[in-house]
């Protein structure tokens, strides 16, 4: 039994000594049980030319639009042209924040047909995104496009051939897969720190009106102000409804739920940092509790996701939980558990605590020990110390270690210069539509789980169903 788990372990994580992870992985200031190091970044430094700059539109310019454009130009050698949105004041506003020289229309396929613009920035509502992204594919231009990667399944595979027919650079945008936390959490992962991956649990929760998706809606929004006919898309017809469209994520018809929202971020980050392709089999549950506003997407989902071994890891179990009436205040956390230890991924920190399972059983304490017979205990005590001889002295090694985010540093606007650099060198971006499939499908069947009540299979090798 021994045998075997150390066989495993070999085969999963590199093999590492005592001293190594003291060395390397522990903060070199280590005195004490808790340490913390600030992880290291260096900002980049590039200057571009004025006709070695990549153009840029936004199509969608709500609040994702905003701050994808204002990460965007944050990154050297980058212009933002043009914006296009259905609600007239947005596109009036992204001329207010980056400046009167901006082209702005309704029609992304305007957007589309310009010759001078390189790439475009999806941030619709999630009903848009496969429509929006394939068509600017197919026009030649890159595509930075916001989780999740598609509303439902199926839009999937036909996005990840168009964009392998296209050969443009397509970038999905849940941006934690760029932070140094991730980072940090992938290699302390891959060293092998915490032992053979047992279990993982995760959750993002919340308690507050803009949590739950609440937004402000304008006080001029009519249909003459919004495009609603653009906006319904391929979503079922119906009458003119600002709630519907200021609030879009609250309904099924254009957004994805709890799940799709939001499961897809710690997808992300938990399939980056194991290189995992996803889980097999997939449960959920929820309901709608506390924002009965009119809205049909559950506010709490909970969820099980078996993941099997693959050559990257061992089998494991993922617990994952949206809850929009949590009573914490809100808090987003990865945590994952192994033999020797655990790495917990916060927002801007991880913490790697290390929990060894003891080699030697001991006795006594919650124990049958004390039930034995007095002469019984000191016989067992005596073959307990012929059978475990004690050790020498050893060095205790932290117990925690806490790795933080530099002061100034986003990982938002690491993404996009990840997006932009791969424009430049033509090479694969970090979170490419293959992988924004395998963590946008299992979000998705939980939905699919829960409105089915039902088991979902899943195939992240192949990308199919069942
Ligand atoms: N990466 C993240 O951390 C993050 C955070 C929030 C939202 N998001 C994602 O960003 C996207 C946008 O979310 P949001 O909160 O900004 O929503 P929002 O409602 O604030 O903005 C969406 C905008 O898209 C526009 N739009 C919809 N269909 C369009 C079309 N066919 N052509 C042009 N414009 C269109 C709407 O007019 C609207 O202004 C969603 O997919 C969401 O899941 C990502």
């Amino acid at each position: 039994m021994k045998k075997s788990n150390k066989n495993t372990r070999r085969s999963f994580v590199k093999k590492i000594t005592a001293g190594a992870i003291g060395a390397s992985l522990l903060p070199s200031s280590a005195a004490g049980a808790k340490n913390i190091q600030t992880i290291e970044w260096e900002r980049p430094k590039t200057k571009y030319s004025a006709n070695d700059k990549i153009r840029v539109a936004a199509i969608g310019m709500g609040i994702m639009g905003f701050n994808n454009c204002k990460s965007a130009v944050k990154v050297p050698g980058v212009e933002l042209v043009a914006t296009c949105d259905l609600y007239d004041g947005r596109t009036e506003r992204s001329r207010e924040v980056f400046g009167k020289h901006l082209f702005t229309t309704r029609s992304y396929e305007e957007i589309l047909a310009r010759e001078d613009i390189d790439a475009v920035i999806v941030s619709t509502s999630d009903h848009w995104h496969d429509h929006v992204a394939i068509a600017a594919m197919q026009a030649g231009k890159a595509v930075y496009c916001e989780k999740p990667m598609v509303q439902h399944i199926e839009e999937g595979m036909p996005l990840v051939e168009a964009q392998r027919k296209a050969g443009k650079v397509l970038q999905v945008g849940s941006q934690r897969v760029s932070s140094l936390v991730l980072k940090k959490a992938k290699e302390l992962y891959e060293q092998g720190v915490i032992g053979q991956l047992i279990t993982v649990e995760a959750w993002n929760d919340r308690q507050s009106p803009m949590g739950a998706w609440q937004y402000s809606i304008p006080t001029d929004a009519s249909e003459q102000t919004v495009d609603w006919e653009r906006f319904i898309g391929d979503a079922p017809k119906r009458s003119f409804d600002p709630v519907r469209f200021f609030r879009w994520r609250n309904y099924r018809d254009y957004g994805t739920g709890v799940a799709g929202d939001l499961f897809v971020h710690l997808f992300s980050g938990l399939h980056f940092v194991t290189s995992s392709v996803g889980p097999r089999r997939i449960y959920a549950s929820g309901g709608l509790r506390y924002w009965k506003d009119g809205r049909d997407a559950a506010d709490i989902m909970t969820a099980l996701f078996d993941y099997p071994e693959t050559k990257a890891h061992p089998a494991f179990n993922f617990q994952l939980r949206v809850n929009l009436i949590s009573g914490t205040g809100g808090s987003q956390m990865t945590r994952l558990v192994g033999t020797d230890g655990v790495i917990e991924i916060g927002w801007s920190q991880v913490v790697l605590r290390r929990n060894k399972v003891p080699a030697r059983p001991g006795y006594g304490g919650w124990d049958t020990f004390d039930t034995f017979t007095a002469a019984q205990q000191k016989k067992y005590e005596e073959w307990y110390k012929k059978e475990y001889p004690p050790l020498a002295p050893q060095i205790e090694e932290p117990a925690e270690a806490v790795y933080k985010t530099p002061k100034g540093y986003s990982e938002h606007v690491a993404h996009h210069a990840n997006f932009f650099d791969c424009i430049r060198e033509g090479r694969k971006p970090v979170e490419d539509a293959v992988f924004g499939l395998r963590a946008a499908a299992p979000s998705l069947a939980a939905n699919l789980s829960y409105y089915g009540q039902k088991v979902v299979n899943w195939n992240g090798e192949k990308m199919v169903m069942g």
